[in-house]
């Protein structure tokens, strides 16, 4: 049986006619105690809820879902190391990267425990010499630049964790992150560098990825072009992946390899080696309390009943808009220019976890499963597009983070910058009625434009500062949120199919964009790729 016939989905469907038109207004008049009681903290971190069109009762009918999907149970499986992931046959234990050395976890009977330990200390011996400069490149110089080459999980998850915490960063080293095949990526990160002062971590889960193993042979052509000097590689490169053979293929010893395994994903694997950008970036020291932060909420995922459990609630109010009110998007609203990339990297952790239309046993789902994920940082997103969140046609439930203090307290910036934070949610939810506007004695034929209908729900997620641990916590809330969703929706969050058949149709069209052989696509294809061989002849 489909979820969606379960009688704890069909209560949820007669709680849903009731409640539809209910607004927040109301619920926030009829209870004082709202704000407290729909929120959960744990440890410094703060996540208020109470903005939401829900009452106790819808609480409780969604927790019986959560509990009709065994989700207690499905939690014990993955930190137990299960082969969750069904498709492909392997344990999903990106937990384990932040567990504590001393709580064993086993894979295929071995535990896993002293080699994550061995590789997090040639991680932290390796980012030593490099901060310090021992670690010199072919000509005696020492290392500047710190280039990582990867795509999808083995780009976003370090690019976007580097910016985040630039306060704590080394100075005197740059990080650039390369990920597409478009070699206007490469040329123009490339462009002012010193080769003599440039390191290139090549990462990649397979090994094998059209774009990153592109981008890395162009990248040993312009050491080798300027070093003549096969032995630079050595000095120049190191790799983060889970091939070995990939690796020294590519000419990589592999001494100079930090590895992972294949019962991490690859949109999971930033508290793996491929965090090794991050720990160069904020030193071993604060890389530690980032995987503390991670392994904290870890701890609390795993351990805390559903219903004060955060990444639980989060996954159950992201069901009650998707799957109840229709709401087709979910925005990420992090009030912090330094988590510019945080919508970006949730993107993948979502979008390719839960995109999914078929149920763990491959039958075809009725209902709907991952929302699209979106955003930018405030105030700028406010600029841009916050008009449709307010007073579009489309309900758009929003995640807004904000930190009390800030890393860079310039006058009075972060004070305004939180005014923000707090107005956003609070207009989202109150709007502006008629009678308000008439009070302001607004002209009658501009009322209609200028009312905020309201009722539009979000959740505000408040902590002290963005610290490695607060940053850890946070990261793991959304990972911990994407799995429970999975659950829910009955799907396999761990693979990836949907993102093969472009990739294969890719590799048969590279030959003949090159060639004038017959083409056999459809028609739009076909000539779309005439007209191109043509374009490249005529030079333009
Ligand atoms: O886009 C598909 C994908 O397999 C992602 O899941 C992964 O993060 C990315 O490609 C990069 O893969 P790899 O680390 O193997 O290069």
């Amino acid at each position: 049986m489909e979820v969606n016939q379960s009688p704890e989905w069909k209560a949820l469907e007669r709680h849903f006619a009731d409640i539809k038109q209910t607004h927040l207004r109301d619920l926030f008049v009829a209870n004082p105690e709202r704000a407290s009681q729909f929120s959960l903290q744990f440890e410094d971190l703060l996540v208020d809820f109470s903005k939401h069109r829900i009452t106790d009762e819808t609480l409780k009918l969604l927790l019986k879902f959560a509990e009709r999907c065994q989700l207690t149970e499905e939690i014990n499986r993955m930190f137990s190391g299960e082969k969750i992931n069904l498709t492909e046959g392997r344990a999903v234990l990106h937990t384990a990267l932040r567990n504590k050395p001393t709580s064993p976890i086993f894979v295929n009977g071995s535990d896993i425990m002293p080699k994550i330990g061995a590789v997090l200390d040639r991680m932290r011996n390796f980012s030593n010499r490099i901060r310090n400069g021992e670690w010199q490149g072919y000509s005696g110089k020492p290392i500047r630049n710190i280039i990582n080459i990867g795509i999808g999980g083995s780009d976003l998850g370090p690019k976007m964790i580097t910016k985040a915490l630039t306060p704590y960063h080394q100075r005197n080293l740059s990080f650039y992150y390369v990920s597409n095949v478009d070699g206007t990526h490469l040329v123009e990160t490339l462009r002012d560098l010193d080769p003599e002062e440039t390191l290139f971590i090549i990462a990649s889960k397979t090994f094998t990825t059209q774009e990153t193993m592109t981008n890395a042979h162009s990248a040993k052509t312009w050491i080798l072009d300027h070093s003549h000097n096969p032995e630079a590689v050595a000095k120049h490169f190191v790799a983060v992946s889970t091939n070995i053979e990939g690796v020294q293929k590519f000419g990589i010893d592999p001494a100079n390899m930090f590895e992972f395994w294949n019962w991490v994903g690859g949109r999971y694997s930033v508290t793996s080696a491929i965090g090794l950008s991050v720990m160069l970036a904020i030193g071993p020291d604060h890389h530690h309390a980032l995987l503390d932060g991670f392994h904290a909420m870890d701890e609390h995922f795993h351990t805390t009943h559903l219903s004060q459990n955060i990444p639980v609630i989060l996954a159950l109010l992201g069901l009650w808009y998707n799957n109840f009110f229709g709401a087709q998007t979910h925005a990420i609203l992090p009030y912090s220019q330094y988590l510019e990339d945080l919508p970006r990297y949730l993107q993948q952790a979502d979008m390719e976890s839960n995109g999914k239309s078929v149920t763990k046993d491959g039958h075809p789902i009725s209902y709907q499963t991952g929302p699209i994920i979106w955003g930018e940082p405030g105030t700028n997103g406010q600029h841009a597009f916050y008009q449709l969140i307010h007073q579009g046609t489309k309900l758009i439930p929003c995640d807004f983070i904000g930190f009390a203090q800030s890393h860079n307290p310039l006058g009075d910036h972060h004070i305004k910058f939180m005014a923000n934070f707090f107005a956003q949610p609070e207009a989202l939810a109150f709007g502006k009625t008629v009678e308000e506007l008439r009070v302001a004695n607004v002209p009658l034929p501009l009322i209609p434009h200028k009312k905020f209908e309201g009722n539009r729900p979000s959740t505000s997620i408040l902590a002290p500062k963005l610290t490695p641990y607060a940053l850890g916590q946070l990261i793991a809330m959304y990972e911990h949120k994407i799995f429970a969703q999975g659950i829910l929706w009955q799907i396999l969050s761990f693979d990836q199919w949907g993102v093969q058949l472009g990739k294969e149709l890719a590799g048969r069209i590279i030959p003949e964009l090159s060639s004038s052989s017959e083409l056999q696509h459809d028609s739009s294809t076909n000539e779309l790729i005439t007209r191109f061989r043509n374009l490249r002849k005529t030079g333009f």
